[in-house]
Protein backbone atom coordinates (compact mmCIF):
# COMPACT_ATOMS: atom_id res chain seq x y z
CA UNK A 1 0.00 0.00 0.00
CA UNK A 2 1.47 3.12 -1.06
CA UNK A 3 1.98 5.84 2.47
CA UNK A 4 -0.57 8.86 1.58
CA UNK A 5 0.06 10.58 4.79
CA UNK A 6 4.54 10.67 3.83
CA UNK A 7 4.55 13.66 0.52
CA UNK A 8 6.98 12.07 -2.37
CA UNK A 9 10.04 13.51 -2.99
CA UNK A 10 13.37 13.27 -5.20
CA UNK A 11 15.84 12.82 -2.12
CA UNK A 12 19.42 14.12 -4.29
CA UNK A 13 22.13 12.87 -1.54
CA UNK A 14 25.30 14.68 -2.02
CA UNK A 15 28.20 12.12 -0.50
CA UNK A 16 26.58 8.91 -0.41
CA UNK A 17 29.15 6.79 -0.36
CA UNK A 18 30.77 8.76 3.12
CA UNK A 19 30.68 7.74 6.61
CA UNK A 20 27.54 9.62 7.71
CA UNK A 21 25.34 8.33 4.69
CA UNK A 22 26.30 4.88 5.02
CA UNK A 23 26.39 4.56 8.87
CA UNK A 24 23.42 6.77 9.33
CA UNK A 25 21.40 8.30 6.46
CA UNK A 26 21.04 5.04 4.43
CA UNK A 27 20.01 2.70 7.03
CA UNK A 28 17.59 4.92 8.22
CA UNK A 29 16.05 5.14 4.66
CA UNK A 30 15.77 1.49 4.68
CA UNK A 31 13.59 1.39 8.06
CA UNK A 32 11.41 3.99 6.68
CA UNK A 33 11.10 1.87 3.33
CA UNK A 34 11.05 -1.21 5.99
CA UNK A 35 8.08 0.63 7.73
CA UNK A 36 6.15 1.89 4.80
CA UNK A 37 7.10 5.12 5.99
CA UNK A 38 8.14 6.47 1.95
CA UNK A 39 5.77 7.37 -0.51
CA UNK A 40 5.43 5.47 -3.52
CA UNK A 41 6.90 7.97 -5.58
CA UNK A 42 9.56 8.69 -3.74
CA UNK A 43 13.50 8.55 -5.35
CA UNK A 44 16.94 8.10 -3.97
CA UNK A 45 19.07 9.76 -6.05
CA UNK A 46 22.55 8.69 -4.31
CA UNK A 47 25.40 11.05 -6.02
CA UNK A 48 29.37 10.61 -5.06
CA UNK A 49 31.95 11.64 -6.10
CA UNK A 50 33.84 7.89 -6.10
CA UNK A 51 36.93 7.73 -8.94
CA UNK A 52 35.77 4.63 -11.00
CA UNK A 53 32.71 3.71 -9.16
CA UNK A 54 29.50 2.64 -11.31
CA UNK A 55 25.88 1.96 -9.81
CA UNK A 56 26.15 -1.60 -9.55
CA UNK A 57 29.20 -1.52 -7.56
CA UNK A 58 27.50 1.68 -5.12
CA UNK A 59 24.86 -0.51 -4.91
CA UNK A 60 26.30 -2.99 -3.53
CA UNK A 61 28.70 -1.40 -1.20
CA UNK A 62 24.97 -0.06 0.36
CA UNK A 63 24.05 -3.77 0.81
CA UNK A 64 27.20 -4.45 2.18
CA UNK A 65 27.03 -1.82 4.32
CA UNK A 66 23.12 -1.78 5.56
CA UNK A 67 23.78 -5.34 6.17
CA UNK A 68 26.75 -4.44 8.74
CA UNK A 69 24.97 -1.78 10.36
CA UNK A 70 21.08 -2.85 10.75
CA UNK A 71 20.27 -5.93 13.55
CA UNK A 72 19.61 -9.33 11.49
CA UNK A 73 16.08 -9.35 11.96
CA UNK A 74 15.73 -5.85 10.52
CA UNK A 75 17.44 -7.23 6.71
CA UNK A 76 14.62 -8.36 5.03
CA UNK A 77 15.50 -9.24 0.78
CA UNK A 78 12.03 -8.15 -0.21
CA UNK A 79 12.90 -4.64 1.44
CA UNK A 80 16.07 -4.50 -0.11
CA UNK A 81 14.70 -5.18 -3.53
CA UNK A 82 11.72 -2.39 -3.16
CA UNK A 83 14.60 0.04 -1.18
CA UNK A 84 17.01 -0.60 -4.11
CA UNK A 85 13.97 0.19 -6.47
CA UNK A 86 14.11 3.71 -6.23
CA UNK A 87 18.03 4.26 -5.86
CA UNK A 88 19.49 5.73 -8.91
CA UNK A 89 23.70 6.35 -8.57
CA UNK A 90 25.14 9.24 -10.43
CA UNK A 91 28.93 9.63 -10.26
CA UNK A 92 29.27 13.36 -9.04
CA UNK A 93 31.59 15.84 -9.39
CA UNK A 94 30.37 18.77 -6.89
CA UNK A 95 32.19 21.58 -8.64
CA UNK A 96 30.81 20.75 -12.54
CA UNK A 97 27.90 22.67 -14.15
CA UNK A 98 27.30 18.94 -15.93
CA UNK A 99 27.12 17.31 -12.91
CA UNK A 100 23.91 19.10 -11.91
CA UNK A 101 22.34 19.28 -15.81
CA UNK A 102 22.32 15.47 -15.35
CA UNK A 103 20.64 15.80 -11.66
CA UNK A 104 18.02 18.10 -13.25
CA UNK A 105 17.46 15.53 -16.06
CA UNK A 106 17.18 12.48 -13.08
CA UNK A 107 15.34 14.04 -10.87
CA UNK A 108 12.57 15.83 -13.51
CA UNK A 109 9.28 16.55 -12.67
CA UNK A 110 7.35 18.57 -10.16
CA UNK A 111 8.07 16.94 -7.05
CA UNK A 112 10.29 18.67 -3.99
CA UNK A 113 13.63 17.92 -4.30
CA UNK A 114 15.16 17.32 -1.38
CA UNK A 115 19.04 18.19 -1.40
CA UNK A 116 20.78 16.38 1.46
CA UNK A 117 24.27 17.46 2.11
CA UNK A 118 26.61 14.66 4.14
CA UNK A 119 29.71 16.65 2.62
CA UNK A 120 32.28 19.15 4.49
CA UNK A 121 30.29 22.80 5.24
CA UNK A 122 32.48 24.33 2.93
CA UNK A 123 31.29 23.43 -0.33
CA UNK A 124 27.30 23.60 0.70
CA UNK A 125 27.28 27.17 -0.35
CA UNK A 126 28.41 26.36 -4.20
CA UNK A 127 26.38 23.35 -4.40
CA UNK A 128 23.31 25.56 -4.09
CA UNK A 129 24.68 27.92 -6.62
CA UNK A 130 24.71 25.12 -9.06
CA UNK A 131 21.46 23.96 -7.96
CA UNK A 132 19.92 26.79 -8.59
CA UNK A 133 21.48 27.90 -11.75
CA UNK A 134 20.70 24.05 -13.50
CA UNK A 135 17.12 25.69 -12.45
CA UNK A 136 15.95 23.43 -9.25
CA UNK A 137 15.94 26.78 -7.40
CA UNK A 138 12.38 26.69 -6.64
CA UNK A 139 11.78 23.17 -5.70
CA UNK A 140 14.60 22.53 -3.59
CA UNK A 141 15.23 22.20 0.19
CA UNK A 142 18.68 22.11 1.27
CA UNK A 143 19.46 20.17 4.64
CA UNK A 144 22.72 21.19 6.09
CA UNK A 145 24.68 18.91 8.03
CA UNK A 146 26.74 20.34 11.14
CA UNK A 147 29.22 21.40 12.05
CA UNK A 148 28.40 24.73 10.20
CA UNK A 149 31.49 26.30 10.67
CA UNK A 150 34.02 26.09 13.21
CA UNK A 151 33.16 29.76 14.44
CA UNK A 152 30.46 32.31 14.20
CA UNK A 153 32.91 34.12 11.51
CA UNK A 154 32.99 31.07 9.55
CA UNK A 155 29.60 29.71 9.96
CA UNK A 156 28.32 33.38 8.63
CA UNK A 157 30.08 32.92 5.53
CA UNK A 158 28.57 29.57 4.68
CA UNK A 159 25.32 30.69 6.18
CA UNK A 160 25.14 33.76 3.85
CA UNK A 161 26.22 31.83 0.53
CA UNK A 162 23.06 29.21 1.50
CA UNK A 163 21.26 31.87 2.13
CA UNK A 164 22.16 33.92 -1.62
CA UNK A 165 20.53 31.03 -2.96
CA UNK A 166 17.55 30.01 -1.05
CA UNK A 167 15.42 31.30 1.81
CA UNK A 168 15.42 30.72 5.57
CA UNK A 169 11.79 28.36 4.87
CA UNK A 170 13.51 25.81 2.91
CA UNK A 171 16.82 25.64 4.65
CA UNK A 172 16.87 22.65 7.14
CA UNK A 173 20.00 22.70 9.57
CA UNK A 174 20.29 19.12 11.33
CA UNK A 175 21.30 19.14 14.88
CA UNK A 176 20.43 14.88 15.16
CA UNK A 177 19.91 15.46 18.94
CA UNK A 178 16.71 17.18 18.20
CA UNK A 179 15.09 14.22 16.25
CA UNK A 180 15.70 11.70 19.84
CA UNK A 181 12.45 10.55 20.55
CA UNK A 182 13.07 11.58 24.64
CA UNK A 183 14.16 14.92 23.37
CA UNK A 184 11.37 15.32 21.52
CA UNK A 185 9.27 13.76 24.54
CA UNK A 186 10.76 16.96 26.99
CA UNK A 187 8.74 19.30 24.98
CA UNK A 188 5.81 16.97 26.01
CA UNK A 189 6.96 16.19 29.20
CA UNK A 190 7.49 19.97 29.89
CA UNK A 191 4.01 21.78 28.52
CA UNK A 192 1.48 19.10 28.66
CA UNK A 193 1.82 18.53 32.39
CA UNK A 194 1.18 21.72 34.42
CA UNK A 195 2.90 19.56 37.62
CA UNK A 196 6.38 20.19 36.31
CA UNK A 197 5.72 23.96 34.70
CA UNK A 198 4.49 25.24 37.62
CA UNK A 199 7.69 24.60 39.67
CA UNK A 200 9.86 24.96 36.73
CA UNK A 201 11.87 27.98 38.08
CA UNK A 202 14.21 29.02 40.49
CA UNK A 203 11.75 29.05 43.39
CA UNK A 204 11.68 25.45 43.10
CA UNK A 205 14.94 23.90 41.31
CA UNK A 206 18.55 23.86 42.76
CA UNK A 207 20.28 22.91 39.67
CA UNK A 208 20.30 20.86 36.73
CA UNK A 209 23.40 18.37 34.61
CA UNK A 210 23.39 17.43 30.85
CA UNK A 211 25.58 14.65 30.71
CA UNK A 212 26.36 13.20 27.00
CA UNK A 213 28.86 10.33 27.89
CA UNK A 214 30.53 8.37 24.71
CA UNK A 215 31.90 5.25 25.37
CA UNK A 216 33.87 5.13 21.71
CA UNK A 217 36.83 7.31 21.33
CA UNK A 218 37.64 8.99 17.46
CA UNK A 219 36.67 5.99 15.83
CA UNK A 220 39.10 6.92 12.59
CA UNK A 221 38.04 10.52 12.53
CA UNK A 222 40.97 11.88 13.91
CA UNK A 223 41.54 14.78 11.03
CA UNK A 224 37.81 16.19 11.07
CA UNK A 225 37.73 15.76 15.24
CA UNK A 226 41.26 17.39 15.63
CA UNK A 227 40.23 20.23 14.17
CA UNK A 228 36.85 20.89 16.16
CA UNK A 229 37.21 19.18 19.84
CA UNK A 230 34.35 18.30 21.41
CA UNK A 231 33.57 21.98 22.38
CA UNK A 232 32.49 22.90 19.19
CA UNK A 233 31.52 18.83 18.41
CA UNK A 234 29.21 18.64 21.21
CA UNK A 235 28.38 21.64 23.19
CA UNK A 236 27.90 24.21 20.07
CA UNK A 237 25.01 22.21 18.80
CA UNK A 238 24.11 19.17 20.94
CA UNK A 239 24.09 20.19 24.60
CA UNK A 240 22.62 23.51 24.03
CA UNK A 241 20.00 22.67 22.10
CA UNK A 242 19.23 20.14 25.16
CA UNK A 243 20.20 23.33 27.81
CA UNK A 244 17.96 25.19 25.34
CA UNK A 245 14.69 22.90 25.32
CA UNK A 246 14.65 22.32 29.72
CA UNK A 247 15.51 25.81 30.09
CA UNK A 248 12.91 27.67 27.58
CA UNK A 249 9.97 29.15 28.23
CA UNK A 250 6.52 27.93 26.91
CA UNK A 251 5.95 28.38 23.68
CA UNK A 252 2.66 29.55 22.74
CA UNK A 253 2.16 27.17 19.93
CA UNK A 254 4.43 24.44 17.88
CA UNK A 255 4.97 26.25 14.99
CA UNK A 256 8.54 25.99 14.22
CA UNK A 257 9.52 29.42 14.92
CA UNK A 258 7.58 29.90 17.76
CA UNK A 259 9.97 27.08 19.02
CA UNK A 260 13.01 28.66 17.51
CA UNK A 261 12.43 32.02 18.92
CA UNK A 262 11.79 30.72 22.61
CA UNK A 263 15.51 28.65 22.39
CA UNK A 264 17.26 31.78 20.79
CA UNK A 265 16.31 33.28 24.07
CA UNK A 266 17.57 31.22 26.30
CA UNK A 267 21.25 31.40 24.39
CA UNK A 268 21.32 35.08 24.33
CA UNK A 269 20.92 34.92 27.89
CA UNK A 270 23.57 32.64 28.73
CA UNK A 271 26.30 34.48 30.98
CA UNK A 272 29.16 35.39 29.07
CA UNK A 273 32.45 33.60 30.62
CA UNK A 274 35.83 35.74 30.58
CA UNK A 275 38.60 34.20 30.30
CA UNK A 276 39.31 35.20 34.36
CA UNK A 277 36.50 32.80 34.97
CA UNK A 278 37.22 29.91 32.85
CA UNK A 279 39.83 28.09 35.21
CA UNK A 280 36.65 27.98 37.96
CA UNK A 281 33.62 27.45 35.20
CA UNK A 282 35.26 25.27 32.80
CA UNK A 283 37.42 22.05 32.44
CA UNK A 284 38.82 20.65 29.42
CA UNK A 285 40.20 16.84 29.09
CA UNK A 286 41.79 15.04 26.58
CA UNK A 287 41.83 11.16 27.14
CA UNK A 288 45.06 9.15 27.40
CA UNK A 289 45.29 5.28 27.75
CA UNK A 290 43.13 3.45 29.39
CA UNK A 291 40.49 0.59 29.35
CA UNK A 292 37.20 0.06 27.92
CA UNK A 293 35.06 -2.89 27.58
CA UNK A 294 38.14 -4.64 29.79
CA UNK A 295 39.99 -4.06 26.88
CA UNK A 296 43.42 -1.71 26.89
CA UNK A 297 42.52 1.09 24.53
CA UNK A 298 45.25 3.72 23.30
CA UNK A 299 45.19 7.56 24.57
CA UNK A 300 43.92 10.25 21.87
CA UNK A 301 47.65 11.19 21.15
CA UNK A 302 48.40 7.43 20.34
CA UNK A 303 45.69 7.04 17.61
CA UNK A 304 45.72 6.20 14.41
CA UNK A 305 47.02 9.44 12.32
CA UNK A 306 47.22 11.71 15.57
CA UNK A 307 49.60 14.26 15.61
CA UNK A 308 51.32 13.45 18.64
CA UNK A 309 51.18 17.33 20.12
CA UNK A 310 47.55 18.08 19.83
CA UNK A 311 45.76 19.96 22.66
CA UNK A 312 42.69 19.35 21.45
CA UNK A 313 39.88 18.90 23.94
CA UNK A 314 37.75 15.32 23.94
CA UNK A 315 35.94 16.23 27.09
CA UNK A 316 34.46 19.41 28.82
CA UNK A 317 32.48 20.42 32.13
CA UNK A 318 31.29 23.73 32.67
CA UNK A 319 29.18 25.62 34.89
CA UNK A 320 26.61 27.54 32.63
CA UNK A 321 24.28 30.25 34.17
CA UNK A 322 21.29 31.52 32.18
CA UNK A 323 20.72 35.79 32.74
CA UNK A 324 16.53 35.56 33.70
CA UNK A 325 14.46 35.79 36.36
CA UNK A 326 13.13 32.04 36.07
CA UNK A 327 16.89 30.59 36.29
CA UNK A 328 18.64 33.12 38.37
CA UNK A 329 20.86 31.38 40.54
CA UNK A 330 20.15 28.25 39.26
CA UNK A 331 23.37 26.65 37.14
CA UNK A 332 23.34 24.57 34.90
CA UNK A 333 26.50 21.73 35.27
CA UNK A 334 27.14 20.43 31.47
CA UNK A 335 29.39 17.18 31.24
CA UNK A 336 30.59 15.56 27.86
CA UNK A 337 33.44 13.09 26.66
CA UNK A 338 34.40 10.40 24.23
CA UNK A 339 36.26 7.67 26.27
CA UNK A 340 34.03 7.28 29.10
CA UNK A 341 32.83 4.04 31.36
CA UNK A 342 29.53 4.27 29.04
CA UNK A 343 27.19 5.70 26.63
CA UNK A 344 24.95 7.21 28.66
CA UNK A 345 22.86 11.14 27.42
CA UNK A 346 20.79 11.96 30.50
CA UNK A 347 19.17 15.57 31.83
CA UNK A 348 18.97 15.53 35.84
CA UNK A 349 16.76 18.13 37.08
CA UNK A 350 17.66 18.58 41.00
CA UNK A 351 14.22 20.48 43.06
CA UNK A 352 15.61 22.20 45.99
CA UNK A 353 14.95 20.32 49.25
CA UNK A 354 11.65 21.51 51.54
CA UNK A 355 11.95 25.11 53.30
CA UNK A 356 11.70 23.11 56.59
CA UNK A 357 13.52 20.26 57.71
CA UNK A 358 11.50 17.89 60.22
CA UNK A 359 13.46 14.74 59.89
CA UNK A 360 16.94 13.03 61.39
CA UNK A 361 19.60 15.17 60.71
CA UNK A 362 21.88 12.39 59.01
CA UNK A 363 18.74 11.34 56.29
CA UNK A 364 18.90 15.58 55.24
CA UNK A 365 21.27 14.26 51.87
CA UNK A 366 18.42 12.66 50.58
CA UNK A 367 16.29 14.81 51.02
CA UNK A 368 15.33 16.48 47.38
CA UNK A 369 13.80 15.39 44.61
CA UNK A 370 15.22 14.86 41.42
CA UNK A 371 13.96 14.01 37.68
CA UNK A 372 16.21 12.06 35.39
CA UNK A 373 15.37 12.32 32.00
CA UNK A 374 17.58 9.31 30.15
CA UNK A 375 17.76 10.12 26.57
CA UNK A 376 19.90 6.84 25.47
CA UNK A 377 19.76 3.87 26.11
CA UNK A 378 16.89 3.03 27.98
CA UNK A 379 14.90 6.04 27.37
CA UNK A 380 12.88 6.77 30.29
CA UNK A 381 11.92 9.31 32.69
CA UNK A 382 12.25 8.95 36.40
CA UNK A 383 11.11 11.07 39.25
CA UNK A 384 12.58 10.29 42.79
CA UNK A 385 10.64 10.94 45.44
CA UNK A 386 10.77 10.45 49.30
CA UNK A 387 8.74 8.12 50.97
CA UNK A 388 8.74 6.49 54.39
CA UNK A 389 10.60 3.18 54.87
CA UNK A 390 7.32 0.73 55.45
CA UNK A 391 7.56 -1.51 58.95
CA UNK A 392 7.34 -0.95 62.12
CA UNK A 393 9.80 0.10 64.79
CA UNK A 394 11.95 1.95 61.93
CA UNK A 395 10.61 5.46 62.93
CA UNK A 396 10.36 7.92 60.19
CA UNK A 397 12.99 6.77 58.09
CA UNK A 398 13.07 8.10 54.60
CA UNK A 399 13.66 6.38 51.15
CA UNK A 400 14.21 7.57 47.92
CA UNK A 401 11.87 5.60 45.75
CA UNK A 402 12.15 6.11 41.85
CA UNK A 403 8.85 6.46 40.07
CA UNK A 404 9.56 5.33 36.58
CA UNK A 405 8.57 5.63 32.87
CA UNK A 406 10.41 3.19 30.82
CA UNK A 407 9.23 4.21 27.33
CA UNK A 408 9.58 0.78 25.86
CA UNK A 409 8.09 -1.38 28.45
CA UNK A 410 5.29 1.37 28.43
CA UNK A 411 4.69 1.47 24.69
CA UNK A 412 5.60 -1.82 24.06
CA UNK A 413 8.00 -0.01 21.09
CA UNK A 414 10.64 -3.18 19.80
CA UNK A 415 12.72 -0.37 18.69
CA UNK A 416 13.38 3.43 19.32
CA UNK A 417 13.36 5.02 16.22
CA UNK A 418 16.35 6.59 15.13
CA UNK A 419 16.96 10.53 15.36
CA UNK A 420 17.38 10.39 11.11
CA UNK A 421 14.52 8.59 10.49
CA UNK A 422 12.60 10.99 12.12
CA UNK A 423 14.14 14.13 10.62
CA UNK A 424 13.87 12.62 6.86
CA UNK A 425 10.39 12.57 7.18
CA UNK A 426 9.99 15.51 8.92
CA UNK A 427 12.15 17.23 5.99
CA UNK A 428 10.15 15.50 3.24
CA UNK A 429 6.76 16.65 4.63
CA UNK A 430 8.50 20.42 4.92
CA UNK A 431 8.00 20.85 8.55
CA UNK A 432 10.78 22.77 10.01
CA UNK A 433 10.06 22.28 13.88
CA UNK A 434 12.64 19.95 14.67
CA UNK A 435 15.59 22.14 12.49
CA UNK A 436 17.79 24.83 13.67
CA UNK A 437 17.47 28.36 12.55
CA UNK A 438 20.04 30.44 11.49
CA UNK A 439 20.02 32.86 14.62
CA UNK A 440 20.32 29.33 16.75
CA UNK A 441 23.29 28.78 15.67
CA UNK A 442 25.25 32.03 15.56
CA UNK A 443 24.25 33.07 18.73
CA UNK A 444 25.33 29.58 19.94
CA UNK A 445 28.62 29.82 18.45
CA UNK A 446 29.26 33.22 19.43
CA UNK A 447 28.87 31.71 23.17
CA UNK A 448 31.09 29.10 22.92
CA UNK A 449 33.78 31.10 21.02
CA UNK A 450 34.36 32.97 23.85
CA UNK A 451 35.46 29.84 25.47
CA UNK A 452 37.83 28.44 22.87
CA UNK A 453 39.59 32.74 22.56
CA UNK A 454 40.12 32.34 26.60
CA UNK A 455 41.44 29.15 26.11
CA UNK A 456 43.97 30.36 23.56
CA UNK A 457 44.87 33.44 25.88
CA UNK A 458 45.92 31.64 28.14
CA UNK A 459 47.37 29.35 26.47
CA UNK A 460 44.87 26.23 28.44
CA UNK A 461 46.23 22.71 27.54
CA UNK A 462 43.42 19.65 28.21
CA UNK A 463 43.78 17.87 31.65
CA UNK A 464 44.62 14.10 30.57
CA UNK A 465 42.01 11.60 32.12
CA UNK A 466 42.46 7.55 31.39
CA UNK A 467 39.97 5.91 28.82
CA UNK A 468 37.31 4.55 30.87
CA UNK A 469 36.69 7.67 33.74
CA UNK A 470 34.49 9.97 33.82
CA UNK A 471 37.05 12.57 33.08
CA UNK A 472 40.04 14.55 34.86
CA UNK A 473 39.28 14.92 38.74
CA UNK A 474 39.04 18.59 38.10
CA UNK A 475 35.40 18.26 36.92
CA UNK A 476 34.75 16.57 39.96
CA UNK A 477 36.04 19.81 41.92
CA UNK A 478 34.28 22.41 39.20
CA UNK A 479 30.53 21.06 40.62
CA UNK A 480 32.60 20.28 44.53
CA UNK A 481 33.02 24.21 44.45
CA UNK A 482 29.57 24.71 44.57
CA UNK A 483 28.93 21.74 47.41
CA UNK A 484 27.30 19.46 44.85
CA UNK A 485 28.44 16.29 43.06
CA UNK A 486 27.45 14.78 40.12
CA UNK A 487 24.92 12.42 39.69
CA UNK A 488 26.99 8.96 39.42
CA UNK A 489 28.99 9.89 42.31
CA UNK A 490 26.58 10.11 44.49
C1 LIG B 1 27.91 13.79 16.43
C2 LIG B 1 29.34 14.07 16.77
O1 LIG B 1 27.23 14.97 16.16
O2 LIG B 1 27.27 13.14 17.53
C3 LIG B 1 30.05 12.78 17.13
O3 LIG B 1 29.99 14.67 15.66
C4 LIG B 1 29.31 12.04 18.21
O4 LIG B 1 31.38 13.05 17.55
C5 LIG B 1 27.83 11.89 17.87
O5 LIG B 1 29.91 10.76 18.35
C6 LIG B 1 27.04 11.33 19.04
O6 LIG B 1 25.74 11.05 18.64
P1 LIG B 1 24.86 9.96 19.38
O7 LIG B 1 23.54 10.04 18.72
O8 LIG B 1 25.55 8.64 19.18
O9 LIG B 1 24.82 10.35 20.82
Amino acid sequence: MPNLFIAPCVLALFGASGDLALRKLIPALYRLESARLLHADTRILALAREEGMDAEAHFALIETRLQEHLASEEWAPDVWERFRGRLAFLSFDFSQADAYRTLSDLAAGDLPLVAYFATPASVYGAICQHLVDAGLGDRTRVVLEKPIGHDLESSRLINDAVACCFPESRIYRIDHYLGKETVQNLIALRFANSLFETQWNQNHISHVEITVAEKVGIEGRWGYFDQAGQLRDMVQNHLLQLLCLIAMDPPSDLVADSIRDEKVKVLKALEPISSEQLAARVVRGQYSAGYSNGKAVPGYLEEAKANRASTTETFVALRVDIRNWRWAGVPFYLRTGKRMPQKLSQIIVHFKEPPHYLFAPEQRPLLSNRLIIRLQPDEGITLHVMTKDQGLGKGMRLRTVPLLLNFSETFHTERVPDAYERLLLEVMQGNQNLFVRRDEVEHAWKWCDQLSAGWEQLGDAPRAYPAGSWGPGAAVALIARDGRSWYDDL
